[in-house]
C-alpha cells in the first residue's frame, strides 16, 4: 500500500491512520508496503511492522518495505545518511528497497521544498550518476536488499545503465501506470532491462485538484471497467488492479479504508482474457494525472521526454 506525499499542496495522513492501515493491510495479506520519508508516516509504517512481528503474525523477511530518497538529500555525501535516518524511524536494520523518488533535485537542508523569496523553487545541480553511486553503496552495506528509481524517463535510465563502472542496475522503476496511462514504451524499455515498473496511482489517484490533473477523466468510473467488472462480480478497481499485475506491472493501491484495503487484495481469483486485456489496454490517453507542473522548469524535469 501507498502512503502519500506531503507539501503545502500535498496532504498529510491524519495521525495514526497509517498504523492502522498497515495493520489491516498486513492482516489482509499485502506484503509490499511503499512508503517515503516525505510521506511524514515512517514512524507508523515501522511501529505496524514491528507489532505484527511481535504478535507471530509475520518475521522481518516477509515484509517488503520500499523507502525513497527525496529530492533535497541528492548529494552523495547526504544518501547514506539519509537512509540512516529513514531506518531509525522505522526502527528498522534494513529497507528491502530504496529509490531516488524523482530525478530532481532541491536545495539540500531542512526545508524539503525550499523556496526563495518569490516563492520559486529553489533546485540543486543533479549529477543523478553521482547520487546512484552512493545509492550503490547503500546496498553494499546492507542498508538496502535492493535500489531503485522513481519518475525517470527512458533517457535518466539510459544515464544510469550507461554508467562507467556501474555496480548495481536499478531493480525498478516507480511510475504513474494504470489503465489511462499504460505506458507501453516504458515499459517494453524497461522490461528489455530488467527494471521492474512499479506502477503508482494504480486507481486513478484521489482526485485532489491541488496535485492531480483532473482534467483527465475519473478512470474507476470508466464504462469498460465497469461492465468487465460486472461479468466477474469485482469492482472497476479490482479490475483496474488485475489488468496492472496481469501485464507484469507491480501495483500500489493506496487506502485508508479498511473495506477497500481488503478489496484491493482479491485480484488473485479471477484472471482477465486476452480479449478483456486488449479492450483495456485501449483504454490508454496517454494523459497523466500526476504531471508535477511545478517543476517544469527543473532541467531533470522527467515528463517533457516521449517517455
Ligand atoms: P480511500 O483511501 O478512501 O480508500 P491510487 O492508489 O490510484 O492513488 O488511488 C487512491 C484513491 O483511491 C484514494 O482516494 C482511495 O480512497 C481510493 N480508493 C482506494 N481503493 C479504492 C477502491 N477499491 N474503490 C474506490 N476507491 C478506492
Amino acid at each position: 500500500m501507498q502512503c502519500y506525499m506531503h507539501d503545502s499542496a500535498y496532504h498529510e495522513t491524519p495521525k495514526g491512520s497509517c498504523l492502522e492501515s498497515v495493520k489491516i493491510a498486513i492482516d489482509t495479506g499485502y506484503r509490499h508496503i511503499d512508503g517515503a520519508f516525505v510521506y511524514f508516516n515512517e514512524h507508523e509504517v515501522g511501529q505496524a511492522i514491528r507489532e505484527k512481528i511481535a504478535e507471530g503474525r509475520i518475521k522481518r523477511e516477509d515484509i517488503f518495505y520500499c523507502g525513497k530518497l527525496w529530492n533535497t538529500c541528492h548529494p552523495p555525501e547526504l544518501v547514506r545518511p539519509t537512509l540512516e535516518k529513514t531506518l531509525k524511524i522505522l526502527q528498522l536494520d534494513y529497507v528491502d528497497l530504496y529509490i531516488i523518488e524523482l530525478p530532481m533535485a532541491f536545495k539540500p537542508g531542512d526545508a524539503l521544498y525550499p523556496k526563495d523569496e518569490n516563492g520559486k523553487f529553489i533546485y540543486h545541480e543533479t549529477d543523478l550518476c553521482a547520487t546512484w553511486e552512493a545509492m550503490e553503496a547503500c546496498k553494499d552495506a546492507g542498508l538496502a536488499k535492493s535500489i531503485g528509481v522513481s519518475n525517470f524517463n527512458r533517457r535518466q535510465l539510459e544515464m544510469i545503465l550507461n554508467k562507467p563502472g556501474l555496480k548495481h542496475k536499478p531493480v525498478s522503476n516507480q511510475v504513474e501506470c494504470h489503465p489511462y496511462f499504460t505506458q507501453p514504451k516504458l515499459l517494453e524499455f524497461c522490461r528489455q532491462h530488467d527494471i521492474v515498473i512499479v506502477g503508482y496511482s494504480p486507481l486513478g489517484t484521489s482526485r485532489d485538484e491541488t496535485w492531480v490533473n483532473v482534467s483527465s477523466p475519473p478512470l474507476l468510473k470508466d464504462p469498460v471497467l465497469n461492465a468487465i467488472g460486472k461479468k466477474y462480480n469485482k469492482t472497476a478497481a479490482q479490475v483496474a488492479l488485475r489488468f496492472s499485475i496481469q501485464r507484469g506491472v507491480v501495483v500500489i493501491p493506496k487506502s485508508f479504508n479498511p473495506q477497500r484495503i481488503r478489496e484491493n487484495f482479491q485480484i488473485f481469483d479471477f484472471s482477465l482474457t486476452d480479449e478483456e486485456m486488449k479492450e483495456i489496454a485501449a483504454l490508454n490517453k496517454n494523459v497523466r494525472y500526476v504531471e508535477l507542473l511545478m517543476w517544469r522548469d527543473h532541467p531533470e524535469y522527467p515528463f517533457s521526454d516521449e517517455y
